[in-house]
């Protein structure tokens, strides 16, 4: 059996995705359970495209101990130098360079010559490998390449100090059958090749990642890229608890293994779901609920009878849990503290002061806390915690159907001042985010509105996602409560707060 290198690309590719930008303190979140997952190399971010990424990846790297941290940079000193700073400090410095080989990109992107890329491939890697213990080099739009330049470069980079090839699928154009003959053929005509590692990556384009990745592996590949629930550029990436549990199910067949912890897989996938706000699809593979989901009778009294009948994977395998409902509101605080240390999340005495006043309130209107309101709790208060510069204090809509539907907002602001404003719209949401809208400066154009129930019931709690465009910036926010008039206040004030902390690191930075 040989081991899988997992390597997630959540907090990189994965952010990539259209509309989703975390902030420092969900990022954080995200690398600490991807650490208890057991993933062995956690690329954190692109130190050198922003402050803010600098600063998560140097974070990341200093507090996790239990994987490997990278962070991407492109094939020129100045990002090379960025990554070793923010990575230095962590245990075994790794860094992922890339620089693009294909025609398409070297014609028109580049405006490279095939030598003058090999050039620029080699000197960037003998210039990570004079600081870096261990080189990732990708080969970007690999699978558009000519493949005797492909192996020609590889070669290079090897002498050049590179121990890990990754052959991105950047595009997401190639077919499993041609992805597995690119491995075939870098191990035929690259002499080096058996001092490296190599590596899949693989995009979703033509909905084949998955497939492509594990073709990868069947071809030789030891470490495989990916992001949780699929995230990334376009159509995403592949991905990674698909791939898990194929090598897992299909041991026989890949005669592989990784070190994933499996039951982490499903706190995994809704923990990252509900931080970028890209939601699970409800039949999406391994982790969507219904994937475990017995609808027709011929099935139903297949799986009754034997289990195996009709399911390859086991729920509880993967993390689902059948009855989560633990507290309400009797529980006491050390209950509480208890219940959300078993759920990974650890807590400080100051944090767990405000969560614990929060739980009660909740608790105090809602009969039983899920595990899922716990968690959604926790994040809904560490998401302020890159800075509260609006605040909602009370909120009031009124709403008839022959009537115009009012709001009125008070708020606080920055230096706990007063904001109050009135305003009319629509329908109550309308009216509510005009409402907000007079009462911040600044133009705000509302991207997307989504709404869903924490858990299930008549007192579930509302989530609510919003995507803005607010001072030039893109943002998103989420809000939780248990009215949605008050869930999608809060969605649209942390949309704006993100902007205007992001503002105020870029002064400080600058
Ligand atoms: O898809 C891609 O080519 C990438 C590289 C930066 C590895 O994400
Ligand atoms: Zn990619």
């Amino acid at each position: 059996m040989r081991k899988i290198n997992i390597f997630d690309t959540t907090l990189r590719d994965g952010e990539q995705s259209p509309g989703v930008n975390l902030n420092f303190s969900e990022k954080i979140e995200i690398a600490k359970q991807l650490e208890r997952l057991g993933v062995d190399i956690i690329e954190a971010g692109f130190p050198a495209a922003s402050p803010g990424d600098a600063a998560s990846v140097k974070e990341i790297a200093r507090i996790v101990k239990g994987a490997s941290v990278t962070g991407l940079a492109r094939c020129v000193t100045k990002d090379i130098d960025a990554a070793w700073d923010a990575l230095k400090a962590s245990a075994e410095p790794r860094i992922h360079v890339f620089l693009a080989t294909s025609p398409i990109h070297r014609d028109y992107k580049l405006k490279l010559s095939k030598e003058e890329v090999v050039e620029q491939a080699v000197q960037c890697v003998k210039y990570a490998a004079a600081r870096f213990p261990v080189v990732q080099w990708s080969a970007e739009d690999a699978c558009r390449t000519e493949l005797d330049y492909l192996a020609e470069i590889v070669e290079k980079v090897i002498a050049a100090g590179a121990k890990i090839i990754n052959i991105p699928d950047t595009v997401g154009y190639i077919t499993p059958k041609e992805y597995g003959d690119v491995f075939r053929y870098l191990r035929e005509h690259v002499p080096s090749i058996d001092q490296v590692q190599l590596s899949t990556h693989c995009h979703d384009d033509l909905g084949m990642a998955t497939a492509n990745s594990l073709a990868g592996i069947d071809a030789g590949a030891s470490q495989v890229e990916g992001a949780f629930n699929g995230i990334g550029e376009r159509a995403g990436n592949a991905a990674l608890e698909e791939i898990i549990l194929a090598l897992y199910t299909r041991k026989d067949h890949y005669q592989a293994y990784t070190d994933i912890a499996l039951q982490e897989i499903k706190r995994s996938s809704d923990l990252i779901s509900k931080l970028t706000g890209m939601f699970v699809p409800a039949n999406k593979a391994v982790v969507g609920n219904n994937a475990y989901a017995h609808e027709s009778g011929i099935h139903q009294d297949g799986v009754l009878k034997e289990k195996t009948t009709y399911e390859i994977i086991s729920p509880e395998l993967v993390g689902f849990t059948l009855n989560n409902m633990v507290l309400g509101k009797h529980s006491g605080r050390h209950a509480f503290k208890t219940r959300l240390e078993e759920l990974g999340l650890q807590v400080g005495n100051e944090e767990m002061n405000k969560l614990f006043v929060t739980f009660k309130e909740l608790a105090d209107k809602k009969k039983e806390m899920t595990d899922e309101d716990l968690v959604a709790l926790v994040l809904e208060e560490r998401s302020a915690h890159d800075g509260t510069f609006f605040d909602l204090v009370s909120l009031q809509v009124q709403y008839g159907t022959n009537q115009v539907p009012t709001a009125t907002v008070t708020l606080s602001g920055s230096n706990n001042e007063i904001i109050q404003e009135a305003g009319t719209g629509a329908g109550s949401i309308e009216a509510l985010y005009n409402t907000l809208q007079k009462s911040i400066e600044g133009e705000v154009n509302l991207l997307d509105y989504r709404i869903q129930s924490v858990g299930a019931g008549r007192d579930a709690l509302a989530q609510v996602y919003v995507k803005m465009n607010y001072g030039g910036m893109e943002t998103s926010g989420r809000g939780l409560a248990q009215d949605v008039l008050e869930a999608s206040a809060k969605a649209y004030l942390n949309a704006i707060n993100r902007v205007i902390y992001l503002d105020s690191k870029r002064t400080v930075t600058s």
